[in-house]
């Protein structure tokens, strides 16, 4: 057998999608307490660890956002230091190499960075052999050290994410063929920190009322752990897209998202929701050839200028479905009930 490490170990990092996204309001620690069913889709980003030759952990990031090499800011990163903070005296915890191949769109509302930084966090464990060294509870206090989104990927499936972040229930993904999603990000950025401030602000910034996104939200939730067909969840869609906390307040903050989204709607024939805090729009299809099928003729309509975009540059187009299993599982859990 070889060594630790010396293989690369490998890991594919997807984005996240809300169907829901209730928000409580603003607690002492100046976070909200989430209500929202996040489901993992089937674009990912693929990342490698391997013992590193030199002294520290480095990061070559291709893609979307590469060639490039990775400072200590990057999440990548932050997942490998959160790991080795972790592990005890009797793991040998050597540096590692990553490489990521950058797929999911930046900064749109799909948690790549969140993604990228649990997938890294447990390939380091993995890599080092101390995979069973960490349980569930700290994984996901070490997740939560990096960001909000970061716990839910840990979950390796569908989930129902309460509190900041870190109250995760794992829901059974839609039942039957795997729902198409198509992916619309226009080329303008949300900041999430500044959403949250919009939406604490109230007025026209806040949901009209805080409870249409909770019941649905709650709704949801039941209706998934029940096991929800997924064709039910498709016919759900009218409703889901108003179930964003979050939505009102990107608007505000890029008002033309909000003309974009109803010529989307409109030209697709479909609800079209928005994901966590944009400015990712979807649209649910019964299967990845129909989102497929509707993503070219939306992207014929975008070259041939037939939508007004929120911007000069084109909206990234992209189809995929939900996916029920990704491979970051810890080792917990109790609440894993699915
Ligand atoms: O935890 P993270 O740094 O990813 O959160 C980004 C921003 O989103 C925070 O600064 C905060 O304003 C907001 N947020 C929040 N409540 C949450 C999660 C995020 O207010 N549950």
């Amino acid at each position: 057998m070889s060594e630790p490490g010396h293989a690369p170990v490998v890991g594919l990092a997807p984005a996240k999608l809300n169907l829901t996204l209730s928000i409580g309001p603003r607690r002492p620690d100046g976070y909200h307490d989430l209500h929202s069913v996040m489901v993992p889709l089937a674009i990912a980003d693929r990342l490698s660890v391997a013992r590193a030759p030199g002294g520290g952990d480095s990061l070559h990031v291709v893609g979307a956002d590469g060639p490039r090499e990775g400072g200590p800011d990057d999440l990548v990163l932050r997942g490998i230091a959160a790991a080795r903070r972790a592990v005890g005296r009797g793991i040998e915890a050597f540096p590692l190499a990553a490489r990521l191949e950058k797929r999911i769109p930046i900064a749109a509302g799909l948690g790549g960075g969140s993604s990228d930084a649990a997938t890294a966090l447990a390939l380091a464990l993995e890599a080092w052999g101390a995979g069973e060294a960490v349980g569930w509870t700290e994984r996901v206090a070490l997740a939560m050290s990096i960001g909000s989104d970061v716990p839910f990927f840990l979950v390796g499936g569908p989930a129902l994410v309460e509190g900041r972040g870190d109250r995760l229930t794992a829901l059974r993904a839609p039942v039957g063929e795997p729902i198409g999603v198509l992916l619309v990000t226009p080329a303008v950025a949300v900041s999430t920190a500044e959403a949250f401030r919009a939406f604490d602000a109230g007025g026209d910034t806040a949901p009209a009322d805080p409870r249409t996104a909770r019941v649905t939200s709650l709704h949801l939730a039941d209706e998934l752990r029940a096991g929800l067909p997924g064709l039910d969840l498709v016919a759900r869609a009218g409703v889901l897209a108003t179930a964003n906390d979050l939505a009102p307040a990107a608007a505000a903050l890029v008002p033309e998202l909000r003309s974009f989204r109803r010529s989307l709607a409109r030209r697709l024939g479909r609800p079209v929701g928005q994901s966590g805090s944009g400015p990712t729009l979807w649209a649910l299809y019964p299967s990845l050839g129909e989102a497929e099928a509707a993503g070219t003729e939306l992207e014929e309509a975008l070259a041939g200028g037939e939508l007004a975009m929120p911007n000069a540059r084109p909206p990234r187009v992209h189809a995929t479905t939900i996916i029920a299993r990704h491979g970051t599982s810890g080792s917990d859990p109790g609440r894993i009930d699915a």
